[in-house]
Order: structure tokens, then sequence, then C-alpha cells
């Protein structure tokens, strides 16, 4: 049966204390950039709500979405985003297999109202790796597990738009969400939030269910992507914006310039077309980021990334 209890009764059972809550609900608030007194607004929503059944399925993927949820940062963080949802199947982190794992599922299916995390891409020619889980196509369990969801998650860039699987010359004919429900492989009225990233910033994907909770589905972009996370560049708050505007750029990896901070643009950095929260949420509890740590971005908040002209060394101007 879907779990009733609330997000804080959750809290409570697991010895959570109130004070790493109202943190929590407040370094949220701020991560989604909402205006003063929401923090309470999302306290108040959490505490009375009964936690979201999610249905979490694994296609194509390498389960570094899954790694990134369980690894971000805070000591409670990831206690509080599995307290958050109450995770009622996932291929990897579930305790049940087999017939048990799949009536866990179907009770959550038949309740309705249910967040679908779609992790990884969907392969069309029932073919490529993952297409068959259990006997079944991985395309009828998606579609099934969709019928009555509230709200379907793609994560990643393989779930949000085919990631590498995807990559030329796609043997697999692999496929975001989007694009099978275009194609009308997929059937369903739920809206679709892509975060993508490979993997994407755990913290994103905790301020997405927290403002579908408590305030509906966030603004999207033309990519289906949250604009408060995917509304800016990565360049746009990268620490080295100011050697870029001045003209200052590493030519090596090691040379003097790398070592004084300068724009990594020359080594192929993708930050000025890349739409990520990389550079202003950051990384392992804002410790840092590709671009801070001394490598450029690839740009895997984006389609095709894999598959970009001149690959990822290549300066883009
Ligand atoms: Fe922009 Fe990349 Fe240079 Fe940072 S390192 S300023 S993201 S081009
Ligand atoms: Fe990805 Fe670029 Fe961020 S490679 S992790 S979007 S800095």
């Amino acid at each position: 049966m879907p779990n009733k209890e609330t997000f804080v009764e959750h809290l409570t059972r697991q010895g959570i204390s109130r004070r790493s809550f109202i943190k929590f609900c407040a370094l949220t608030a701020s991560s989604l950039a909402l205006p003063t007194g929401a923090a309470r607004v999302i306290a108040e929503t959490l505490a009375t709500t009964p936690r979201p059944s999610v249905i979490w399925l694994s296609s194509q993927e390498c389960t570094g979405c899954s790694e990134t949820v369980l690894r971000s940062f805070e000591p409670t963080l990831e206690s509080l985003i599995l307290s958050e949802i109450s995770l009622d199947y996932h291929n990897t982190l579930m305790a049940p297999s087999g017939a048990a794992a799949e009536d866990a599922r179907r009770q959550a299916i038949a309740a309705g109202g249910h967040v679908l995390v779609v992790d990884g891409s969907i392969t069309l020619t029932q073919q490529g790796t993952w297409s068959i889980i259990a006997g079944e196509a991985t395309l009828d369990i998606i579609q099934e597990s969709a019928d009555g969801a509230a709200l379907i998650i793609a994560i990643g860039n393989c779930a949000a738009f085919g990631g590498l699987p995807r990559a030329h010359p796609n043997p697999s004919d692999a496929h975001g969400v989007d694009s099978i429900i275009a194609s009308g492989d997929l059937v369903t009225n739920a809206p679709v939030i892509n975060v993508p990233g490979c993997p994407p910033i755990p913290e994103v994907m905790t301020g997405v269910i927290v403002h579908f909770l408590t305030f509906g589905v966030p603004e999207l972009d033309a990519l289906n992507r949250p604009t408060v996370f995917y509304g800016q560049t990565v360049h746009d708050t990268c620490a080295r914006l100011p050697h870029f505007e001045a003209g200052n750029f590493a030519q090596s990896f090691d040379d003097e310039g790398a070592r004084q901070g300068f724009c990594l643009l020359d080594l192929g950095c993708k930050g000025p077309v890349t739409f990520n929260a990389c550079s202003s949420t950051h990384w392992n509890g804002a410790t840092s980021y590709p671009m801070h740590s001394g490598h450029g971005c690839l740009g895997c908040s984006e389609p095709d990334f894999w598959d970009r002209p001149g690959g990822f060394y290549t300066p883009l101007f």
C-alpha cells in the first residue's frame, strides 16, 4: 500500500531532528531562489502532506544518477531525500526482489498519483541493454508505470535526451522520455520535468520534488528543465569569468595561467552554451564544480553533448 506517513512523521521515526528538517527547508528554499517566508511554507506543507509514492525505473543507464542522489551532501540530506518520498520501487535500492518487488510497483500504480522517475534512455529496438527487464519490455513497464502518475521526472541526460546510449551511431535506437512521448510510443497526460546532467546535481532533484509537493510544477524552459536551476549557463556564474572577460586563457591544464585560474575556453570548456546550476549551486556540499577544480565543462546537461563536433577538448570559438 502507498505510504501515507507524512515527511515529518517519517523523520521523527528515523530520529532526524526538527533542527535538521528546518535547515533542509531553508536550504531548499534558498536553492529554489524563493522569497523570504517560503521555507516556512515548505515546512508546513511537508509536515502535513503524505509522502508521495515514487516508482524509480532504470533503463539504459550506469546507475550514476542513483549514486548522485545517494551521495548528496549534508550529514542528513541523503536521509532527508529518501524521507521526502516513499521510494516504493527502485531496481537497485529496494530490499524486495522478484514478485514482491513487482507487487510493490503495481500497488503504487493502483493507488495512482505517484511520481514516476525514469533513469536512463529507452530503447525502441527491443535489442539494446535493458530493453527487457524480468521478461517484460522496458517500454511496456514504463507505460504501465506512467498510467495514473501525477508527475514524470526524467533524471539524467539519458532519460532527458538519450545521453550516452544515443551517441552516434545510436545502436539501440535510444531515446529520452520526451522523445518517446512525441513519437507516440509512450502515452501519458502527466507533466514531464527533465533534470539532465551526467549525473545531475542531487540538490536539483531535491528542489524539484519539494517544489512539486509545495507549489506544483516549476517553470520549465523549452527543454522541460526547471528554469530556477537551468535558466543560466554555468559560464554566467563561473569563478573564471573575470579572466574570460579580461582575455586570460589557459593553454594547457598545468600551465601558469591554469594555476592562476585563467579561463578554460581554449581547452574546450562548453560553459558558455551549457545551462545548469553547477557554478551557482556547486557540487559535494558546495565544495566545488568542474571549472573550479580545473577542468572545463563538457556540456553534460545539454542534448547530444557526447556528439558535439570536435569532441570535448575542441574550443567552442
Ligand atoms: Fe566560461 Fe568555461 Fe571560462 Fe568558466 S572556464 S569562464 S565557464 S568559458
Ligand atoms: Fe556537467 Fe558542465 Fe556541470 S560538464 S557537471 S554541466 S560544469
